[in-house]
């Protein structure tokens, strides 16, 4: 079977049993503070598990993009070493929201794989939770009882909390787990040693492919247990590894998943996979790399320095590294190996082939910029290498590696094997140092604290009202102390609340929640968790259990609203200017700005921007009203015309929002009318990514305040032209004026410089057979220099020209020493030695040649003293 029929007939399989297929969830994960990055097929489930939205299907089965590289569940490192770790991979999973549990999950899995599959039954061993009694928690007889109807008791191994309990992350869904381990080795070896002595022991061929999680918990912050509303099933195998095992392969990297990239790779470097081993570790890492950049991307996670950008830049510069250190490549490369990847999975993930442009515009650019910065680092290395070995030092100091590592992205071993070369060593122990003191600096600057929920009155489903009024009577349902950054505030949720928690880009509401004696408690942000209103409190109200009304600060929100809505028209106005590849790539809506990301190739001219401004413009005027549609299912959305947005989840009802033919998917808040934003005003155009664009625009009052400012400047600098009808031509003139005044005093300068050097030259003043220029009178700093240069071209015998001022606009001191060459030749003298010298008497150091110097200093009154120095050492005194 093909990867492509595998994956399938997992969907099928679990269909026939009453699953509603769904798609894949988007990788990235904007929007849970406790997750990056899809980890689990589960991730999308959450907040069905945890009881906090409805079941729409109680059985549901996919295929799940997922990435393990950061958090709990991080296989970085491993990644490309072995032949069955990923850093992206896709899980297969099934799941039951409090519909059947541990036995119709156990004889299913057995039934796929031994009857669909037909994976031969002897080759198969399974892992149950041993228990836990720190946490209270008892052996799994049950999941073993079920599994003896499949296999012998021998083959049922009991495991640690480590491997049979699974978690999420520090917090959320857990349970004890189930896993299914297979043994690919050939016969010979089986008849050697029994399988079941390595389950578990990282044997490559002896592996776990599926996991099957009985979900009872919810672990909380403090680290306690609390039993999940419904019991659930969270299944989840491992796709490559089992399409391994299906293929009769030993590596993952070789299956159909895999073996087109690392051809493509092989007949681009003319290196064979199977040649070496370093090579052989550098292919799979791209091979593996590659994927989870281009999904990345085109999931909305861009490289950058911060959060998941961050670690996806590592993930692109790993890739480029190894290709770089073992395969010899110097310029881009992965970039031009997106089309097999197309080739491989753009039929099941068709995201990938809307994406291909932006994927290998950012792909592009971050490898050549990395591989500049890796060239920097390498130049920055062999200079320390050469300093060490003046010193005659065989270890590089571990403080020096670090700096390589975290700023010029040069892991540990490639600094070693550089240092090798030269038959030097690394200080390991002091770069670990130096990691674990950043990584101490980086935890703490992250830590939030949070204290637990304390609970105010029943936890009922919480109502927002936000779209419809702005402010409601409510109640508290419960709330948190939380300490970050040296601040300390709670976190209140409301049973009903009209504030609008950040999302999609729009900020917080604000407002307040006044209790029924009449005070007022400020509200001063809403944040979203598992898409639950949080409103973040300085002070709480003395008496918690009473009825409040929560009310919304309405000029802040109104202020936003009319961002927001223009940032609709902006982007239908871009995509009718520019074209319809613009396509919205992230955006930011607050009270005072409004900021747009979106998809296109070059600087949006300013003729452009004007355009669509007075698109915009139009839109405002006609008044448009605002259709709003709730709760429309996704593929009604689409047909309406909404902008096909990848990253909706499956059985997603979706809100439209409409102004006139502008029709998105949005959860924002939005004026009634076109006509309430006013005006719209581009501030700025800028570059933010590879092939993105920013535009920042104001509206409304800020937009009259940005017009007046400029009205104010042009009115400031007409002011300064008399108050010009002709403003343009004033200043024109004055330009004119100002270049004639220059050309005017150079004329004078230039007479200045002559008639001086006629006075100089007229006056011979002769010592010890040298002549002798001593230039005291009150020239202009600039001159001095020429002059001498002048005197030195003229000139064919032996002189010394020595020049001392104050500069009339600085007040401050300068010396000048010219010697002409022969002396320069005959008696050794170097002006710049002799010059330092003389300036310690005005304070001051200076340099130059051996044949002129200068210098500056800050006493005047030193320059006499400074002179007869100087003449002292030449001997020159009359
Ligand atoms: N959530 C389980 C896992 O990721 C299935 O292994």
């Amino acid at each position: 079977m093909t990867s492509q029929e595998i994956r399938e007939s997992y969907k099928q399989f679990f269909h026939s049993k009453g699953h509603q297929i769904v798609p894949s969830a988007p990788m990235v994960i904007k929007g849970d503070p406790t997750l990056m990055f899809t980890n689990a097929g589960m991730n999308q489930f959450k907040d069905i598990i945890l009881g906090n939205a409805e079941i729409k299907y109680p059985r549901v089965t996919d295929s799940q993009k997922c990435l393990r590289v950061s958090g709990k569940h991080n296989d970085l490192e491993e990644v490309g070493h072995d032949t069955y770790h990923h850093t992206m991979f896709e899980m297969l999973g099934n799941w039951s929201f409090g519909d059947y549990f541990k036995h119709e999950a156990i004889d299913w899995a057995w039934e796929y794989l031994t009857e669909v599959l037909k994976l031969p039954k002897d080759r198969l061993y399974v892992t149950v939770f041993e228990g836990a009694p720190d946490e209270g928690l008892e052996r799994d007889d049950e999941a073993a009882g079920f599994w003896e109807k499949h296999l012998p008791a021998e083959r049922i191994i009991n495991g640690n909390k480590h491997d049979n309990f699974w978690e999420m992350g520090d917090q959320g869904p857990c349970g004890p787990c189930s896993e299914i381990h297979v043994d690919i080795r050939p016969d010979e070896e089986r008849a050697q040693v029994d399988g079941l002595s390595l389950v578990n022991q990282g044997h490559p061929q002896v592996i776990e492919i599926w996991n099957l999680v009985f979900m009872q918990y919810n672990r909380k912050a403090d680290g306690s247990l609390e039993p999940l509303p419904k019991r659930v099933i969270d299944t989840g195998m491992g796709f490559e590894r089992l399409c391994m095992a299906i293929q009769g392969k030993t590596s993952n990297y070789d299956t159909d998943i895999f073996t087109p990239m690392i051809q493509a790779i092989a007949t681009l470097t003319g290196i064979e996979y199977g040649a070496a081993k370093k090579s052989d570790v550098a292919m799979r890492v791209i091979a593996d790399h590659i994927r989870t950049i281009a999904f990345a991307i085109t999931d909305g996670q861009l490289p950058s320095n911060a959060k998941a950008g961050y670690v996806i830049r590592r993930i692109l510069r790993r890739a480029v590294r190894y290709g770089y250190t073992f395969l010899g490549r110097r310029e881009a490369f992965m970039y031009s190996l997106l089309p097999v990847l197309i080739q491989t999975m753009g039929e099941a993930y068709p995201e990938l082939v809307a994406g291909r442009e932006l994927i290998e515009k950012v792909m592009r650019e971050e490898e050549e910029s990395f591989l500049h910065t890796l060239e920097t680092g390498i130049r920055l290395l062999d200079k320390q290498i050469e300093e060490c070995q003046r010193q005659g030092q065989q270890v590089l100091d571990g403080q020096a590696a670090f700096v390589l590592y975290d700023t010029y992205g040069f892991p540990l071993d490639l600094t070693a094997l550089i240092l090798s070369e030269q038959g030097m060593t690394v200080d390991e122990a002091g770069f670990d140092a130096a990691m674990q003191q950043q990584k101490e600096r980086a935890r703490n600057a992250a830590a939030i604290d949070a204290g637990d929920w304390i609970s105010v009155h029943d936890e009922a489903a919480v109502r927002f009202v936000g779209y419809d009024q702005l402010e409601t009577t409510t109640e508290i349902l419960r709330y948190r102390q939380v300490k970050q950054k040296g601040q300390e505030y709670y976190q209140v949720v409301l049973s009903e609340t009209p504030f609008y928690a950040e999302m999609g880009g729009q900020v917080g509401d604000r407002g307040v929640l006044i209790a029924s004696d009449g005070t007022r408690y400020a509200i001063f942000d809403t944040k979203r968790e598992n898409n639950l209103a949080i409103h973040l409190m300085k002070q709480l109200p003395a008496e918690l259990a009473g009825s409040f009304r929560a009310v919304v600060d309405a000029e802040h929100r109104h202020r936003i609203e009319a961002n927001h809505s223009a940032t609709h028209l902006l982007h239908e106005a871009l995509r009718e200017v520019l074209g319809a590849h613009v396509e919205q790539k992230g955006s930011f809506v607050s009270d005072e700005v409004l900021r747009f990301d979106f998809a296109h190739f070059a600087k949006v001219e300013p003729e452009q921007l004007r355009a669509v401004e007075r698109l915009v413009a139009e839109r405002i005027r006609a008044c448009l009203p605002l259709q709003e549609y709730r709760e429309v299912p996704i593929e009604e959305a689409r047909q309406m015309g909404a902008m096909a947005l990848f990253g909706e989840k499956y059985g997603d009802h979706v809100r439209v929002i409409r102004f006139g033919s502008s029709t998105e998917f949005c959860g924002g808040t939005h004026v009634a009318s076109t006509g309430v934003i006013g005006t719209v005003r581009i501030t700025s155009e800028s570059s933010v990514a590879a092939g993105v664009r920013r535009i920042e625009a104001v509206t409304g009052a800020a937009a009259e305040d940005y017009l007046y400012a400029q009205e104010d400047l042009l009115q400031s600098i007409r002011g300064l032209f008399n108050n010009s009808p002709q403003l343009m031509t004033a200043i024109q003139k004055m330009f004119e004026e100002n270049s004639e005044l220059a050309r005017q005093v150079g004329d004078y300068v230039k007479q200045q410089l002559l008639e001086v050097k006629r006075r100089l030259l007229e006056k011979r003043h002769e010592v010890n057979g040298i002549r002798l220029f001593l230039l005291r009178q009150d020239v202009p700093t600039e001159i001095i220099k020429d002059l001498a240069f002048q005197i030195a071209g003229e000139l064919s015998e032996p002189f010394v020209f020595i020049g001392a001022q104050e500069d009339k606009t600085s007040g401050k001191p300068n010396l000048t020493l010219m010697l002409s060459k022969d002396l320069v030749e005959s008696r050794g003298w170097n002006a710049a030695q002799l010059l330092r010298a003389a300036a310690k008497h005005i304070q001051g150091g200076g340099g130059g040649q051996p044949h002129f110097a200068t210098a500056g200093g800050k006493n005047s009154d030193g320059l006499n003293a400074a002179v007869d120095q100087l003449l002292a050492d030449l001997g020159l005194q009359a």
